[in-house]
């Protein structure tokens, strides 16, 4: 491991083609959590994964939160621009073009706030559980970037409303958005993943 701002894991391309995967987990993760999850999604891609650097009770996240759902927007904008910057780091460090992110939970909602407050740091997002992470964001130019939204219908913490928000919002920016609802929770299920994998192989 490099010493980069952010802990993180990466592993090297085995194939030349596929765009790298930014691995984003949710609360109480860390860098090794979503590596498998990242492997079966693109095989042979390089995979890059940070660990949140809040801490809430002893488990990592990307940003501060003051309630579930309820986020400290300040310090979700210190942290969108610090995890902007690891990876800008990382890619040079590791010879990476841009990104595409892949998001759990709260580390959906860094990836949709990177998307709208740091425009070009990602080729595109999967977004697994995303809510809307800013309330009043800038106006973002996100003209062709393809994000692939998978909410759960039953999710008790992204109400249905919440999540197609988020989607207008980066639609209205110009993102290439395409907006699923499974029929579960907030929990990862067999569909993401094949909806996922699918939707990177395109
Ligand atoms: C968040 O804080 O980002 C959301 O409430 C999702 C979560 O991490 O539980």
């Amino acid at each position: 491991m490099t010493a980069l701002s952010f802990i993180h894991r990466h592993e090297p391309a085995s194939g030349p083609d596929r765009a790298p995967l930014l691995l984003l987990h949710g609360t109480g993760g860390d860098e090794g959590d979503l590596l498998p999850l990242g492997r079966a999604l693109a095989p042979g891609a390089a995979l890059l994964s940070p660990r949140g650097p809040v801490l809430e009770n002893g488990m990592p996240r990307f940003f501060r939160r003051l309630a579930e759902g309820v986020f400290d927007e300040a310090d979700l904008r210190r942290r969108a621009a610090d995890l902007a910057g690891f990876v800008g780091q990382a890619r040079e460090a590791y010879g990476l073009p841009a990104p595409v992110a892949v998001g759990f939970s709260n580390g959906a909602n860094i990836a949709a706030a990177l998307l709208l407050l740091h425009p070009g740091v990602l080729a595109g997002a999967v977004l697994l559980r995303a809510m809307v992470p800013l309330a009043d964001p800038p106006a973002a130019d996100l003209a062709g970037t393809p994000v692939l939204i998978l909410s759960g219908a039953l999710d008790p913490i992204v109400p249905a409303a919440n999540a197609a928000r988020l989607a207008g919002m980066l639609r209205e920016a110009g993102a290439a958005v395409t907006h699923e609802v499974l029929p579960g929770g907030h929990g990862l299920m067999q569909a993401d993943l094949v909806r996922a994998g699918a939707w990177l192989a395109r």
